[in-house]
This record gives structure tokens, sequence and C-alpha cells, in this order.
């Protein structure tokens, strides 16, 4: 190819202490940059360099623009690599593309962080209940899918490449971030090409435990199998086709071993791609939040506030009124058997799953996630529309309105006159209402939030 025989130049005229970049960036990778990372108090500075096309860059330094020394050729895994430099000298660095210096590949060795015994996804310790119904008979885990620690750790890679997106600048893990509980803390996502997505994006914790099973707001992906590989695909998301996407993974060494560890034979198939990924979105397990702990000891861990909150919420005493419970149950905070229109507007602008029917009766009708780590995966409901959790439970206190397609347990129920079948009004004081919110942020779970075994398992240097 006629862009790869030319020397290409990124260069960052820097002096380590200085920090003035400027950068030259061409073929054979656009968007390709280099920059100087200033030094932290534990970490010296580093030269950083980003190319979604994962090239091998020479790295060189000079105190004068002429004589140019190589430090170390270095190859990108996953779209930036950080270089450390010594801050004692003074020094220029560029980056030389060299179509003959291309011969670094992506090993296992080299491209991942992984652990050399794979972490424990098959067997995560869950709480009793758990292990009976309903939760028990809620799990979507299929049995020609069981998660296994290999499947899942194949898993975990593939939902951090970008290689996954056609121009390789997007991952699964850029839309569903796992310090804000693998959702997205902008209201609308971005794709590979800056299009924005028509929903906002879901968080992932505890997404096994679902009883109708079905995936995404509108539940139009019958199994995660199935809807592992709809992002991929879309023309927003990640812009790929599946051959394009298995061809590219087969040519890399690292891929080719982790399918063979995981499925024994190194071929790399969508099917594959769809059930590792499954495996690892399975895996997200959150188990160990304020709530988990105040199960085992009757809440003794609770503010007096946080116990107002749980009251409200489960309905009890004087709040009897209050049905959130009836759509967020179980300790995963799931529906049974349901899907529900909440109210949040009428004519529904995005009509949910009547889009997909077409069906009046369908119209804001949307899946409800579970409401563990709420607290992270701000803004809330399936357009993003509500920035805080003390929004939320504004709207639910007084802002829920009337729809034809409301569900029952946010309307007055029957007997209640006039006003039986109109939209609920919980008539929270403030004070209730902020108990019912700190209620919800017992719900986080920080080990999730930084778990090893579910973070960015590439090399990115240091
Ligand atoms: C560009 C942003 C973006 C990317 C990339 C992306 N997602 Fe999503 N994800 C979303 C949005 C937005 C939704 C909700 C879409 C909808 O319901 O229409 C979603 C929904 C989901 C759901 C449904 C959760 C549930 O409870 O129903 C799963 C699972 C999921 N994504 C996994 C993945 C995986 C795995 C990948 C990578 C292969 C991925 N996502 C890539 C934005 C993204
Ligand atoms: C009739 C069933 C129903 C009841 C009752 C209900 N909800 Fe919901 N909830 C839903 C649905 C459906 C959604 C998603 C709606 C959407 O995005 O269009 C939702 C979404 C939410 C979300 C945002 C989830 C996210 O990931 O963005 C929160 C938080 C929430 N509800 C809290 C509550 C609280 C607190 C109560 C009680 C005051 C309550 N809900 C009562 C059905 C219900």
């Amino acid at each position: 190819m006629s862009t790869k025989s030319k020397t290409i130049r990124l260069l960052a005229l820097a002096t380590v202490l200085g920090f003035s970049t400027r950068l030259s960036v061409g073929q054979p990778s656009t968007g390709a940059t280099l920059g100087i990372v200033p030094g932290t108090g534990t970490n010296g500075p580093a030269v950083r360099i980003t190319d979604p096309g994962n090239y091998v860059w020479v790295l060189q330094r000079s105190s004068d623009l002429t004589n140019w020394t190589e430090i170390a050729p270095i190859k990108l895994h996953n779209g930036s690599y950080s270089f450390s430099v010594p801050s004692s000298s003074r020094s220029l660095f560029r980056a030389v593309f060299l179509p003959a210096r291309q011969t670094i590949t992506s090993q296992l060795t080299n491209a991942l962080l992984l652990p050399s015994m794979p972490f424990n996804y098959s067997s995560p310790a869950l709480p009793p209940s758990f292990s009976i119904n309903p939760i028990l008979a809620q799990d979507n885990m299929p049995a020609t899918n069981v998660t296994s620690d290999t499947g899942a750790a194949l898993g975990r890679v593939l939902f951090y490449d970008k290689r996954l997106s056609t121009n390789q600048t997007v991952s699964c893990s850029s839309c569903h971030l796992q310090a804000n509980g693998f959702s997205d803390p902008r209201r609308f996502s971005v794709g590979f090409n800056g299009g924005l997505t028509g929903r906002n994006s879901m968080g992932l914790s505890n997404a096994r435990w679902y009883q109708r099973v079905k995936f995404f707001w509108d539940e139009r992906a019958a199994t995660l199998e199935d809807q592992t590989l709809r992002p991929i695909q879309d023309s927003l998301e990640m812009g790929m086709t599946l051959t394009a996407l298995t061809n590219r993974l087969a040519a890399e060494p690292f891929y080719t071993n982790l399918f063979a560890q995981t499925f024994g034979t190194p071929e790399v198939t969508s099917e594959r791609i769809s059930r590792a990924l499954a495996q690892f979105v399975r895996s997200i397990v959150s188990v160990q939040s304020k709530y988990d702990v105040g199960v085992t000891m009757n809440f003794a861990n609770f503010t007096a506030q946080e116990n107002l909150g749980r009251q409200i919420f489960f309905g009890q005493g004087t709040f009897a009124h209050v049905t959130c419970v009836r759509c967020h149950g179980t300790d995963n905070f799931v529906p049974g058997g349901g899907i529900f229109n909440n109210g949040l507007e009428n004519p529904y602008v995005d009509k949910g799953v009547g889009a997909l029917t077409g069906q009046p009766q369908d119209e804001g009708l949307f899946k409800v996630p579970s409401l563990r780590n709420i607290e992270l995966t701000a803004p809330y409901m399936h357009d993003g529309r509500f920035a805080t959790l003390e929004r939320v439970v504004e709207f639910y206190d007084s802002g829920v309105v009337t729809h034809p397609n409301l569900s029952g347990p946010l309307r007055v129920p029957p007997g209640n006159g006039p006003a039986s079948g109109t939209p609920l009004r919980l008539n929270l004081t403030p004070q209730q209402q902020a108990a019912l919110v700190a209620f919800m942020k017992t719900l986080t779970d920080t080990n999730l939030a930084a778990d090893p075994k579910l973070s960015d398992p590439f090399n990115y240097g240091n």
C-alpha cells in the first residue's frame, strides 16, 4: 500500500518539564497523536501515543531536533500506550511509523494484564435469597451457555476492545462504564462516528436476573446472547459486520489463544463472541452493597433515614399506598413477570414496546432494569430525562401523568370514588422523599465499581 511506504512521523515537541506539544499526524491511522503526560507525585512523566490502528510506532528522542536516537518500538494494543521517560533531561520526542518495524504483534503476554489463573466468574458468592425462588427462577443463564472462568475472561477482553467498532474507537465499555454501574453518565451515548444513541445506556448490574429474560428498554432482544451482537452491528453504535469482526479478531494472536482456552479450538466465530460477551455481562454481579449487609442483620447497619426510606420503598405501615416494590421487587429490585408504563408522558415520544409492535396498548411500555447501583447510573429513565434520584422521587410523588396504558400500581386503586384509576399521588414530605433517595443509595456496591475482574484488561503502558 502506497501510504504505508511513506515514513510517518508524529512529533511531540516537548520538554519533559515544559509540556508544549506540537503534533503532526498522518496516515496510516487517522487520529494518531503523540503527547506528553505530565508526571504525578508517584509516576514520572510519560510519552503517550494514541492510534486507533494499533500500529507499532518507533519512539525517538532528540535534544536538538537534528540527531534522533531510538528509545523503543511501541506496539499499541487498544488505542493508546504510555511510555515513561526520565524527567531529568530536557528532550524532544517523536514517534515514527516505519513499515518494516510492524513486526511486534499483540500477544497474551504483552497486550493484556490477565492473571495467570483466571478470576472466578463461574461461581460467584451469592446471598441465600439468590438460590431460592423467586430469584432462582429469574436467572437467565441458559444451559447452553453456562459461565466459565475462561469464557467470561474472554468476554471481559471483548467488552473493553475497541476493535469491536469499525474504526476501532468505541468499545462496549465506552457506553457502559464500570465506575457508573456499567451505564453512561451522558444522557445519550456517542457511537463510533459521533452519532448519539436514541436512548440512555442501561446499567448492567445483575442483568443476569430478569424473569422475562429479554433485553433492551423495549425488550427487542430475546436473550442476552442475541443482545450482545446487536451493538456491534448497529450502524450508529459500532458499525461493524460480523464477518469483518471475526476476521479482525482472528488476526490477533491473543484472541486465538483465548478462544482456544475457552472453546477448545482457536476459531473465532460470531456465536462464540456472543456467548463470551454474555458470560461476562452475567458476571457483573452486585451483592456487596450496604443493603446486602443489612439483609443479614435486620438492617441494624442502616441510619434512621435509610430505614425510613426502606419502609417507604417497601410500602410498610403508614406507607402502604407506596408501590415501588410492585415493579422493583426482590433483592434484585426487578419486576416479576410484567413490563410497565410508569406515566412519564402522554403521548410518549419514544413509544418503547409500542414502536416495535405498532400496537397502541404497548405505547410507553419499558423494561424495568434492576435498581442495583442506581446511584451510579444517572441520568434516569429510557431517555435519561431525570438527572438525579431526587428528581425521580419527585416524579413518582406528584408527577405521574395519566395515560391509557399507565400500569395499575401507579393508579389510585378501585373503590376510591372518582379518583379511582387516576395517577397515584404519594404526598410524601420532603424528609420522606429524601429518605427514599437515601434508601436507594444503600444499593450502591463500591466493590463492583472497582472490581479488577470486571475492569479493563488491556495493557496501556504506564
Ligand atoms: C454507543 C453506545 C453503546 C455501545 C458501544 C454499547 N452499548 Fe449497550 N446499550 C447502549 C444503549 C443506549 C442501550 C439501551 C438501548 C435500547 O434499549 O434501545 C444499551 C443496552 C444494553 C444492554 C441491555 C441491558 C438490559 O438490561 O436490557 C446490554 C446487555 C448491553 N447494552 C450490552 C452491551 C455490550 C455487550 C456491548 C458491546 C458489544 C454494548 N452494549 C455496546 C449503548 C451502547
Ligand atoms: C408500575 C410499575 C412501577 C412502579 C410502581 C414504580 N416504578 Fe420505577 N420504573 C418503572 C419503569 C417501567 C421504569 C422505566 C421507565 C422508562 O424508562 O420509561 C422505572 C424506572 C425507575 C427508575 C430509573 C431506572 C433507570 O435505570 O433509569 C427509578 C430510580 C425508579 N423507577 C424508582 C422507583 C421508585 C422509587 C418507585 C416508588 C416510588 C417506583 N420506581 C415505582 C416502573 C415502576
